[in-house]
């Protein structure tokens, strides 16, 4: 079967540039510590790129993840049961979902991604795999509830969210997601989710700064994403892309540091960073089993099963929706 038209629900301006784009880099560039927020790394390039990177001998969680989901399908897949319509979060270029639509054999699938190109060829690459199966794209920023394709109402949702890309989140924005996610895939809802291990900080600090340089590509094309869409002058030369480990908070931080005192335009306002100042690009937080059962719990989510990779680098949970409950 092939794909449905894609719905897209992204909001544009008269130039085609996402709204929520430019609020967030005029915002964040003004702050102390300028930030700009990690989900605006995915456009056709980033996302491209971030591709690579997950191919990268240093970037184990892909690897570690797919392990998990081809030795322990069979575990997860008599909890799930079969018919239920799969809705990825953020689905990139999926592919990891073969692995679990395999596993399970879902009546549908709804791949979310806020990158309309690379989702919508994602969708066609996986309605050619599986021809009896709808594939429904939704072009969608999942960080706020989503109504879904009349398709799904009436079945059963599983939401998988791989990668660990909730460790990019801070805790507050990562419960309300997981409370949002609930919210769009109803009250019998399960939920599979990928949540990376606390390790070895040179594996961590490796994992983030590879020595091809893909990674730096990748933090630095925010910075060229922002000349190309916001009429940016930033020098993207005089950026230097940094990983460091942050125990406090259990996270590896990535920023772009000024190797020179700069100043720049983005959308008419001006900017200027000094000599070693940084925009904080990312944070990717690591977990440890009791971090995953609060964070979840606090999200509505109850886990009911949990696998590790073989060197125990990364882990898979699986929750249902939690029923509500007098609890003391
Ligand atoms: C998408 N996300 C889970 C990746 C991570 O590991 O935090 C993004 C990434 N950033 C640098 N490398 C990979």
């Amino acid at each position: 079967m092939a794909a449905e038209a894609c719905i897209a629900l992204v909001e544009r301006d008269e130039g085609g540039v996402d709204r929520a784009f430019r609020a967030d880099v005029l915002e964040g560039l003004l702050q102390q510590q300028k930030a700009v927020p990690a989900r605006w790394f995915y456009d056709a390039r980033g996302s491209e790129l971030f591709e690579k990177i997950t191919r990268l001998p240093e970037y184990y969680p892909t690897q570690a993840e797919t392990e998990i989901l081809q030795a322990r399908s069979r575990e997860f897949a008599e909890l799930i049961g079969t018919g239920r319509a799969v809705v990825e979060f953020g689905s990139g270029s999926s592919v990891k979902t073969p692995l679990l639509l395999r596993a399970i054999d879902p009546a549908a699938y709804v791949p979310l991604d806020i990158s309309g190109d690379f989702l919508r060829a994602a969708a066609a690459d996986l309605a050619r795999e599986f021809p009896d199966m709808p594939v429904v794209p939704v072009e969608a920023d999942f960080m706020k509830p989503v109504i879904l394709p009349a398709v799904v109402a009436d079945l059963l949702k599983l939401g998988f969210f791989p990668g660990s890309t909730i460790g990019n989140m801070v805790a507050r924005t990562s419960v309300d997601l997981l409370r949002s996610m609930r919210a769009t895939l109803g009250g019998d809802a399960m939920l599979l989710i990928g949540m990376d291990l606390i390790k070895d900080v040179s594996v961590l600090e490796a994992a983030y700064d590879d020595a091809a340089g893909v990674t730096a590509a990748f933090n630095r094309n925010l910075a060229h994403r922002i000349n190309r869409e916001l009429d940016g002058t930033i020098p993207v030369d005089a950026l230097r892309h940094v990983a460091l480990w942050n125990d406090e908070y259990a996270r590896i931080e990535m920023h772009l540091e000024a190797v020179r005192d700069i100043v720049f335009q983005v959308s008419g306002r001006s900017f200027a960073m000094r000599k070693g100042e940084t925009i904080h690009t990312e944070n990717s937080h690591k977990f440890d089993r009791r971090s995953q059962m609060t964070l979840l719990l606090a999200g509505g989510w109850t886990p009911i099963g949990r696998w590790t990779d073989s060197e125990k680098r990364f882990s898979l949970l699986l929750a249902e929706a939690t029923r509500p409950r007098n609890a003391p």
